[in-house]
């Protein structure tokens, strides 16, 4: 019989707006437990599986053999998990002892709003108008256009990062934050554009893609389910949609592009954390992204999208089991980059099409983006492996961002010389 591992977390509260606020009338203990089971055990466990928070996989529907499981369990519901955790044998073990205070840490407390940093986990204001003063500063290398507005209205905009050029350049699409939680894929892009600016003329390589290519970063693909992490709950992961018919809020954007949608590893109920959304682009910030990777879809070589946690470096597909047509390459460049990531840190990452590395789930944008012909796209799962999950600590944000660097210009560098 296989084995799951279950990491448990406590949480304040579980539903909306229970994470960052109210925290000094409400001093609940809080815990973060590892627990390994049968995977039989698992549906008699959690019978409560929609109050608990999945952090890997996504979702209870997810959860196979053999695979780890990290979740959060809202402290209302903690001693009946491990009452019955317990009950049925199966091992936990305690990752954050007080997932509370790990969030309260991020946030940003200051009386006095903190400015923009690298090294730190930025609001969408500050991020923001980071956005509007790189693009206006290095005029020679980087421009901005918005592609339209998120669900709550915020522009989402899109960095394009090359050296002028009076004829069109074969481009590479790179986005972060899909999901809201995964703070860690957002710092990434933010250091990407800086990088880029500032070895550009020094790097050789940077300095060859940027003379040859464009890279095009959408920063923050989410944006009101970042800022609803930043004000209200911590945990989100969804958009912020809004439909009569259901009291819950959200798709999962990562489950609403066109590839597949909605035949296997998402849900069709609205307070899921993976729906689907009620039909295939009826997320504005999807249908944003995706009119614009269809407008540029002849200069688009590589699709590269980044979450996190794991440490897998994923392909298509997902949405099937089948290989797809580049299967080889793509495995190839996969593997070149996550040695390339490795030899930094030794940062050890998986790679692999996604159905069979982790799970199936239909709706994803690189699915999506591979199927439009966009040859060479990717799923980056940055660090960790769970010790922290998405609460990655902001002393991690260096290391992380420059292993990632490495691997993301390794694919870059395979992209140019395919042209
Ligand atoms: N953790 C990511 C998610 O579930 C993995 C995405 C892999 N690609 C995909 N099309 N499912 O969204
Ligand atoms: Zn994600």
């Amino acid at each position: 019989m296989g084995q799951s591992k279950v990491d448990i977390g406590r949480g304040e509260k579980g539903g909306e707006g229970a994470w960052g606020v109210e925290r000094a009338e409400e001093e609940e203990e809080e815990a973060f437990v590892c627990v390994r089971g049968r995977e039989s055990d698992w549906d008699n466990t959690l019978p409560t599986s929609s109050s608990v928070d999945f952090w890997s996989p996504e979702s209870a529907e997810l959860v196979n053999i053999d695979i780890d499981v990290d979740i959060r369990v809202p402290a209302m519901y903690l001693d009946m998990v491990y009452t019955t955790l317990q009950q049925s044998d199966m091992e936990h073990e305690v990752l954050i002892e007080d997932l509370q205070s790990a969030v309260d840490g991020q946030m940003d407390n200051k009386p006095s709003p903190r400015a923009h940093s690298y090294t730190k986990y930025n609001n969408w204001d500050n991020i923001q108008s980071w956005i509007a003063s790189i693009s206006s500063s290095n005029s020679n290398l980087i421009s901005k256009q918005v592609i339209g507005n998120t669900y709550e209205g915020r522009p989402m905009t899109v960095l394009k990062l090359g050296k002028t050029s009076s004829s069109t350049k074969p481009a590479i699409f790179m986005d972060c934050g899909i999901h809201a939680r995964e703070w860690i894929s957002t710092a990434f892009c933010q250091w990407f554009v800086k990088e880029a600016l500032s070895t550009y003329g020094s790097d050789s390589q940077m300095t060859s893609l940027l003379d040859q290519m464009d890279v095009f970063v959408l920063p923050v693909f989410n944006i009101d389910g970042y800022d609803f992490t930043h004000k209200s709950n911590r945990m989100w992961r969804k958009t912020r949609s809004k439909r009569s018919g259901s009291s819950c809020y959200g798709a999962d954007p990562n489950r609403n592009f066109n590839a597949g949608w909605c035949t296997v590893g998402a849900s069709s109920n609205p307070c899921s954390d993976t729906f689907c959304g009620h039909q295939p682009e009826s997320e504005i910030e999807v249908k944003n992204v995706a009119d614009f990777i269809r407008r540029n879809k002849s200069i688009l070589k590589a699709y590269i999208t980044i979450h996190s946690y794991s440490q897998l470096l994923l392909f298509p597909y997902s949405y099937s089991f089948s290989l797809a047509a580049d299967h080889s390459e793509l495995l190839k460049v996969a593997d070149g980059a996550s040695a390339a990531l490795r030899s930094l840190y030794g940062t050890r990452y998986t790679s692999g099409p996604g159905a069979a590395t982790i799970y199936p789930a239909a709706g994803g944008s690189d699915d999506w983006a591979y199927d439009l012909g966009v040859k060479y796209s990717y799923t980056f799962e940055l660090r960790d492996t769970g010790r922290y999950g998405f609460l990655l600590p902001e002393s991690q944000i260096e290391p992380t961002c420059e292993e990632t660097m490495l691997a993301v210009k390794y694919i870059a560098a395979h992209v140019q010389k395919n042209l």
